[in-house]
Protein backbone atom coordinates (compact mmCIF):
# COMPACT_ATOMS: atom_id res chain seq x y z
CA UNK A 1 0.00 0.00 0.00
CA UNK A 2 1.58 3.49 -0.89
CA UNK A 3 1.50 5.96 1.71
CA UNK A 4 -0.72 7.96 0.31
CA UNK A 5 -3.37 5.49 0.61
CA UNK A 6 -1.97 5.03 4.03
CA UNK A 7 -3.04 8.57 4.65
CA UNK A 8 -6.56 7.64 2.98
CA UNK A 9 -7.20 4.94 4.79
CA UNK A 10 -6.32 6.43 8.22
CA UNK A 11 -8.33 9.90 7.56
CA UNK A 12 -11.12 10.88 9.69
CA UNK A 13 -14.21 10.09 7.08
CA UNK A 14 -15.78 13.34 8.70
CA UNK A 15 -12.83 15.21 7.21
CA UNK A 16 -12.93 13.61 4.12
CA UNK A 17 -13.01 15.68 0.98
CA UNK A 18 -14.83 15.11 -2.54
CA UNK A 19 -13.67 13.60 -5.54
CA UNK A 20 -14.33 16.52 -8.00
CA UNK A 21 -14.49 14.86 -10.80
CA UNK A 22 -17.89 14.05 -11.17
CA UNK A 23 -21.61 15.77 -12.03
CA UNK A 24 -23.15 17.22 -8.58
CA UNK A 25 -26.49 19.17 -8.65
CA UNK A 26 -26.23 22.53 -7.96
CA UNK A 27 -29.88 23.68 -7.93
CA UNK A 28 -33.40 22.71 -9.80
CA UNK A 29 -33.88 24.18 -13.05
CA UNK A 30 -36.10 26.01 -11.96
CA UNK A 31 -34.29 27.99 -9.58
CA UNK A 32 -32.17 29.19 -12.41
CA UNK A 33 -33.33 32.10 -14.58
CA UNK A 34 -31.78 35.43 -16.06
CA UNK A 35 -31.32 36.90 -12.47
CA UNK A 36 -28.01 35.66 -11.58
CA UNK A 37 -27.76 33.22 -8.52
CA UNK A 38 -24.64 31.99 -5.89
CA UNK A 39 -24.49 28.65 -4.89
CA UNK A 40 -21.15 27.00 -3.02
CA UNK A 41 -20.11 23.43 -3.94
CA UNK A 42 -17.51 22.06 -1.51
CA UNK A 43 -16.23 25.74 -0.51
CA UNK A 44 -16.57 26.96 -4.30
CA UNK A 45 -18.34 30.01 -4.36
CA UNK A 46 -20.08 29.76 -8.37
CA UNK A 47 -22.49 31.87 -10.11
CA UNK A 48 -25.07 30.51 -11.85
CA UNK A 49 -27.08 32.27 -14.75
CA UNK A 50 -29.22 31.68 -18.51
CA UNK A 51 -28.43 33.56 -21.03
CA UNK A 52 -30.70 35.00 -23.39
CA UNK A 53 -30.78 32.02 -25.02
CA UNK A 54 -31.86 30.16 -22.79
CA UNK A 55 -28.42 28.28 -22.13
CA UNK A 56 -27.26 28.18 -18.47
CA UNK A 57 -23.61 29.03 -17.32
CA UNK A 58 -21.37 28.71 -14.32
CA UNK A 59 -18.54 31.28 -13.67
CA UNK A 60 -16.44 31.30 -10.33
CA UNK A 61 -18.29 33.99 -8.18
CA UNK A 62 -15.66 36.61 -7.96
CA UNK A 63 -15.31 39.42 -9.91
CA UNK A 64 -11.70 39.64 -10.44
CA UNK A 65 -11.51 43.68 -10.04
CA UNK A 66 -12.28 43.78 -6.44
CA UNK A 67 -13.49 40.56 -5.50
CA UNK A 68 -17.15 41.24 -5.20
CA UNK A 69 -19.97 38.71 -5.65
CA UNK A 70 -20.76 38.36 -9.45
CA UNK A 71 -24.27 36.95 -8.63
CA UNK A 72 -25.12 40.23 -7.13
CA UNK A 73 -24.57 41.69 -10.77
CA UNK A 74 -27.11 40.97 -13.73
CA UNK A 75 -26.90 38.95 -16.98
CA UNK A 76 -26.20 40.80 -20.41
CA UNK A 77 -26.68 38.74 -23.62
CA UNK A 78 -25.12 35.59 -22.84
CA UNK A 79 -22.52 37.49 -20.45
CA UNK A 80 -22.35 38.50 -16.96
CA UNK A 81 -22.31 41.88 -15.69
CA UNK A 82 -20.69 43.01 -12.15
CA UNK A 83 -22.90 45.01 -10.23
CA UNK A 84 -20.17 47.09 -8.88
CA UNK A 85 -18.40 49.11 -11.97
CA UNK A 86 -20.14 47.24 -14.86
CA UNK A 87 -17.53 45.25 -16.02
CA UNK A 88 -18.74 41.85 -18.21
CA UNK A 89 -17.60 38.81 -18.31
CA UNK A 90 -18.42 35.98 -21.13
CA UNK A 91 -19.77 32.40 -20.17
CA UNK A 92 -15.87 31.36 -20.36
CA UNK A 93 -14.98 33.46 -17.61
CA UNK A 94 -12.81 36.32 -20.35
CA UNK A 95 -13.08 40.02 -19.13
CA UNK A 96 -15.48 40.96 -22.20
CA UNK A 97 -16.13 44.76 -21.44
CA UNK A 98 -15.20 47.37 -18.99
CA UNK A 99 -17.78 50.37 -19.76
CA UNK A 100 -15.23 53.14 -18.88
CA UNK A 101 -12.13 51.76 -20.76
CA UNK A 102 -10.13 54.82 -22.45
CA UNK A 103 -8.76 54.17 -25.72
CA UNK A 104 -5.34 53.44 -25.37
CA UNK A 105 -6.18 51.24 -22.50
CA UNK A 106 -6.63 47.44 -23.37
CA UNK A 107 -9.07 44.80 -21.80
CA UNK A 108 -7.73 43.40 -18.22
CA UNK A 109 -6.32 39.66 -19.09
CA UNK A 110 -8.02 38.45 -15.65
CA UNK A 111 -10.42 35.44 -16.36
CA UNK A 112 -12.12 33.52 -13.82
CA UNK A 113 -12.75 30.02 -13.74
CA UNK A 114 -16.11 28.44 -15.41
CA UNK A 115 -17.67 25.27 -15.25
CA UNK A 116 -18.70 22.52 -17.38
CA UNK A 117 -22.62 22.32 -16.72
CA UNK A 118 -25.61 20.71 -17.67
CA UNK A 119 -29.62 21.18 -17.49
CA UNK A 120 -30.93 17.79 -16.96
CA UNK A 121 -34.00 15.86 -15.97
CA UNK A 122 -34.68 18.90 -14.01
CA UNK A 123 -31.80 20.06 -11.92
CA UNK A 124 -28.18 22.05 -12.69
CA UNK A 125 -25.19 19.43 -12.97
CA UNK A 126 -21.76 20.89 -12.94
CA UNK A 127 -18.89 19.08 -13.31
CA UNK A 128 -16.38 20.74 -10.22
CA UNK A 129 -13.09 18.59 -11.53
CA UNK A 130 -10.38 20.30 -13.63
CA UNK A 131 -10.11 17.83 -16.23
CA UNK A 132 -12.64 17.34 -19.07
CA UNK A 133 -15.23 15.07 -17.85
CA UNK A 134 -14.92 11.34 -18.66
CA UNK A 135 -18.36 10.36 -16.94
CA UNK A 136 -22.12 11.17 -17.52
CA UNK A 137 -24.19 12.71 -14.80
CA UNK A 138 -26.81 10.44 -13.30
CA UNK A 139 -29.62 10.41 -14.98
CA UNK A 140 -33.13 10.57 -13.99
CA UNK A 141 -35.30 8.39 -16.33
CA UNK A 142 -38.78 9.16 -14.32
CA UNK A 143 -38.51 12.75 -14.73
CA UNK A 144 -39.83 13.31 -18.22
CA UNK A 145 -41.64 10.18 -18.33
CA UNK A 146 -45.46 9.99 -18.42
CA UNK A 147 -45.88 6.80 -15.74
CA UNK A 148 -44.10 8.47 -12.78
CA UNK A 149 -45.22 11.48 -10.69
CA UNK A 150 -42.28 13.51 -8.82
CA UNK A 151 -42.08 15.14 -5.68
CA UNK A 152 -39.30 17.12 -4.39
CA UNK A 153 -38.07 17.79 -0.96
CA UNK A 154 -34.54 20.01 0.08
CA UNK A 155 -32.14 18.61 2.60
CA UNK A 156 -29.82 21.07 3.82
CA UNK A 157 -28.07 19.38 6.65
CA UNK A 158 -25.49 20.87 8.87
CA UNK A 159 -23.30 17.78 8.42
CA UNK A 160 -20.86 16.31 6.65
CA UNK A 161 -21.70 14.41 3.60
CA UNK A 162 -20.87 11.30 5.00
CA UNK A 163 -23.52 11.50 7.39
CA UNK A 164 -26.50 11.84 5.02
CA UNK A 165 -25.06 9.08 2.81
CA UNK A 166 -24.92 6.46 5.54
CA UNK A 167 -28.39 7.38 6.70
CA UNK A 168 -29.77 6.88 3.14
CA UNK A 169 -27.52 3.48 3.19
CA UNK A 170 -28.90 2.14 6.83
CA UNK A 171 -32.43 0.76 6.24
CA UNK A 172 -32.52 -0.33 9.57
CA UNK A 173 -33.37 3.40 10.31
CA UNK A 174 -37.08 3.12 9.72
CA UNK A 175 -37.49 2.73 12.96
CA UNK A 176 -37.14 6.28 13.18
CA UNK A 177 -39.92 6.50 10.85
CA UNK A 178 -42.55 4.69 12.38
CA UNK A 179 -45.20 7.36 12.49
CA UNK A 180 -44.41 8.27 8.87
CA UNK A 181 -44.98 4.74 7.88
CA UNK A 182 -42.41 4.60 4.84
CA UNK A 183 -41.04 1.28 5.31
CA UNK A 184 -40.59 -1.27 7.77
CA UNK A 185 -38.64 -4.65 9.00
CA UNK A 186 -35.59 -3.82 6.76
CA UNK A 187 -33.10 -7.09 6.23
CA UNK A 188 -30.18 -6.78 4.66
CA UNK A 189 -29.57 -9.80 2.14
CA UNK A 190 -26.67 -8.69 0.21
CA UNK A 191 -24.36 -5.94 -1.47
CA UNK A 192 -22.22 -5.68 -4.34
CA UNK A 193 -19.49 -3.16 -5.13
CA UNK A 194 -16.82 -1.91 -6.89
CA UNK A 195 -14.75 1.07 -7.71
CA UNK A 196 -18.16 3.31 -8.32
CA UNK A 197 -21.06 2.21 -6.76
CA UNK A 198 -22.27 -0.12 -3.68
CA UNK A 199 -25.75 -1.74 -4.15
CA UNK A 200 -27.41 -3.10 -0.95
CA UNK A 201 -30.18 -4.95 -1.66
CA UNK A 202 -32.75 -5.14 1.69
CA UNK A 203 -36.18 -7.28 2.21
CA UNK A 204 -38.58 -5.20 4.01
CA UNK A 205 -42.15 -4.82 4.30
CA UNK A 206 -43.85 -1.54 2.35
CA UNK A 207 -47.03 -0.09 3.06
CA UNK A 208 -47.87 1.15 -0.18
CA UNK A 209 -49.49 -0.80 -3.01
CA UNK A 210 -50.32 1.19 -5.78
CA UNK A 211 -52.51 -0.90 -8.16
CA UNK A 212 -55.78 0.78 -8.49
CA UNK A 213 -56.11 4.58 -9.71
CA UNK A 214 -57.79 5.31 -5.94
CA UNK A 215 -54.87 3.79 -4.61
CA UNK A 216 -52.22 6.73 -4.86
CA UNK A 217 -54.78 8.68 -1.80
CA UNK A 218 -52.49 5.77 0.15
CA UNK A 219 -49.93 8.76 0.36
CA UNK A 220 -52.08 10.49 1.90
CA UNK A 221 -54.03 8.50 4.20
CA UNK A 222 -53.09 5.71 6.43
CA UNK A 223 -56.29 3.70 6.95
CA UNK A 224 -55.49 2.82 3.54
CA UNK A 225 -51.84 1.52 4.03
CA UNK A 226 -51.55 -2.38 4.77
CA UNK A 227 -48.23 -3.72 5.15
CA UNK A 228 -46.59 -6.65 2.26
CA UNK A 229 -43.19 -7.55 1.44
CA UNK A 230 -41.16 -6.00 -0.95
CA UNK A 231 -37.62 -5.83 -2.22
CA UNK A 232 -35.80 -2.13 -1.06
CA UNK A 233 -32.59 -2.05 -3.27
CA UNK A 234 -30.12 1.14 -2.25
CA UNK A 235 -27.46 2.15 -4.07
CA UNK A 236 -24.47 4.60 -3.14
CA UNK A 237 -23.89 5.73 -7.00
CA UNK A 238 -20.81 7.77 -6.13
CA UNK A 239 -21.97 10.43 -5.52
CA UNK A 240 -25.11 10.06 -5.40
CA UNK A 241 -27.77 8.04 -4.39
CA UNK A 242 -30.82 5.98 -5.45
CA UNK A 243 -33.18 3.59 -3.76
CA UNK A 244 -36.49 1.57 -5.18
CA UNK A 245 -39.09 -0.24 -2.90
CA UNK A 246 -40.67 -2.48 -4.83
CA UNK A 247 -42.20 -1.80 -8.26
CA UNK A 248 -44.28 1.45 -7.03
CA UNK A 249 -40.92 3.62 -5.37
CA UNK A 250 -38.00 5.20 -6.66
CA UNK A 251 -35.67 7.78 -4.83
CA UNK A 252 -32.92 9.91 -5.68
CA UNK A 253 -30.70 11.79 -3.19
CA UNK A 254 -28.89 14.26 -5.20
CA UNK A 255 -25.99 15.88 -3.72
CA UNK A 256 -24.32 19.20 -3.13
CA UNK A 257 -21.72 18.78 -0.71
CA UNK A 258 -20.77 22.46 0.66
CA UNK A 259 -18.10 21.55 2.95
CA UNK A 260 -16.66 19.73 6.08
CA UNK A 261 -19.82 20.39 8.00
CA UNK A 262 -22.95 21.42 5.86
CA UNK A 263 -24.15 19.11 2.88
CA UNK A 264 -27.25 20.39 0.65
CA UNK A 265 -29.41 17.63 -1.08
CA UNK A 266 -32.44 17.26 -3.05
CA UNK A 267 -34.52 13.78 -2.53
CA UNK A 268 -36.42 12.86 -5.46
CA UNK A 269 -39.63 10.70 -5.18
CA UNK A 270 -41.25 8.93 -8.02
CA UNK A 271 -44.05 7.06 -7.36
CA UNK A 272 -45.12 4.59 -10.59
CA UNK A 273 -48.39 4.54 -12.63
CA UNK A 274 -47.31 1.64 -14.44
CA UNK A 275 -49.76 -0.41 -12.55
CA UNK A 276 -52.72 1.11 -14.65
CA UNK A 277 -52.62 -0.06 -18.17
CA UNK A 278 -55.57 1.63 -18.81
CA UNK A 279 -54.43 5.28 -18.05
CA UNK A 280 -51.52 4.25 -20.92
CA UNK A 281 -54.62 4.41 -23.65
CA UNK A 282 -55.28 7.76 -22.94
CA UNK A 283 -53.49 10.75 -25.07
CA UNK A 284 -50.92 12.15 -24.33
CA UNK A 285 -51.94 15.69 -23.35
CA UNK A 286 -54.18 14.16 -20.32
CA UNK A 287 -51.41 11.56 -18.97
CA UNK A 288 -49.18 14.90 -19.21
CA UNK A 289 -52.24 16.58 -17.10
CA UNK A 290 -52.77 14.19 -14.78
CA UNK A 291 -48.80 13.61 -14.10
CA UNK A 292 -48.09 17.47 -13.21
CA UNK A 293 -51.47 17.80 -11.69
CA UNK A 294 -49.89 15.03 -9.23
CA UNK A 295 -46.50 16.51 -8.62
CA UNK A 296 -45.65 17.00 -4.95
CA UNK A 297 -48.33 14.17 -4.34
CA UNK A 298 -45.54 12.91 -1.27
CA UNK A 299 -44.90 16.18 -0.39
CA UNK A 300 -46.17 15.62 3.31
CA UNK A 301 -44.44 12.16 3.71
CA UNK A 302 -40.66 13.24 2.01
CA UNK A 303 -40.61 16.73 4.02
CA UNK A 304 -41.21 14.61 7.31
CA UNK A 305 -39.06 11.63 6.53
CA UNK A 306 -36.43 14.57 6.19
CA UNK A 307 -36.79 16.29 8.98
CA UNK A 308 -36.39 13.70 11.23
CA UNK A 309 -33.14 12.42 8.96
CA UNK A 310 -32.06 15.85 9.60
CA UNK A 311 -32.26 15.89 13.26
CA UNK A 312 -30.49 12.70 13.41
CA UNK A 313 -27.21 13.55 11.27
CA UNK A 314 -26.95 16.94 13.12
CA UNK A 315 -26.61 15.15 16.12
CA UNK A 316 -24.40 12.85 14.93
CA UNK A 317 -21.77 15.95 13.59
CA UNK A 318 -22.38 17.76 17.04
CA UNK A 319 -20.89 14.74 18.59
CA UNK A 320 -18.60 14.21 16.76
CA UNK A 321 -17.19 17.45 16.96
CA UNK A 322 -17.44 17.52 20.71
CA UNK A 323 -15.82 14.27 20.90
CA UNK A 324 -13.50 13.06 17.45
CA UNK A 325 -12.16 10.04 18.93
CA UNK A 326 -15.23 8.26 20.16
CA UNK A 327 -15.76 5.26 18.14
CA UNK A 328 -19.29 4.08 16.54
CA UNK A 329 -20.61 0.62 16.49
CA UNK A 330 -21.05 -0.88 13.08
CA UNK A 331 -23.17 -3.48 12.82
CA UNK A 332 -24.86 -2.75 9.04
CA UNK A 333 -22.17 -4.38 6.79
CA UNK A 334 -23.35 -1.84 3.58
CA UNK A 335 -21.84 1.08 6.11
CA UNK A 336 -18.17 -0.68 6.04
CA UNK A 337 -18.55 -1.01 2.02
CA UNK A 338 -19.96 2.65 1.83
CA UNK A 339 -17.13 4.33 3.73
CA UNK A 340 -14.55 2.43 1.79
CA UNK A 341 -16.16 4.13 -1.02
CA UNK A 342 -16.07 7.27 -0.16
CA UNK A 343 -12.46 6.90 0.65
CA UNK A 344 -10.98 5.15 -2.52
CA UNK A 345 -12.93 7.98 -4.29
CA UNK A 346 -11.62 10.73 -2.62
CA UNK A 347 -8.06 8.92 -3.03
CA UNK A 348 -8.06 8.57 -6.93
CA UNK A 349 -8.79 12.25 -7.11
CA UNK A 350 -5.49 13.24 -5.28
S1 LIG B 1 -15.78 44.99 -8.56
FE1 LIG B 1 -16.67 44.13 -10.27
S2 LIG B 1 -16.58 45.67 -11.73
FE2 LIG B 1 -15.55 46.51 -10.07
FE1 LIG C 1 -34.68 8.34 6.69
Amino acid sequence: MSSISQTVQNRDIRQLGINPNHWYVVARSSEVTNKPIGVVLWQQAIALYRDNQGTVHALEDRCPHRQVKLSHGQVVGSDLECAYHGWRFDSSGECAAVPYLAENQKLPSCKIRSYPVKEQDGFIWLFLGDKTPTVEPLGLPEWDHLNYIATVSIINCQAHYSYLIENLMDMYHGHLHQDLQAWAEAALQDIDEDNHRVDAHYTAQSYYKINKIWSISQLFFPALRRLHPEPLDVSYIYPHWASKLGQDFKIYCLLCPINETQTKAYLVHFTSLNAFWRLHKLPIWFRRFVKDSLFGAAQKLLDGLVVQDVKMIEEEQQAYLQHPDRRNYELNRALVSVQKLMRSQFETSN
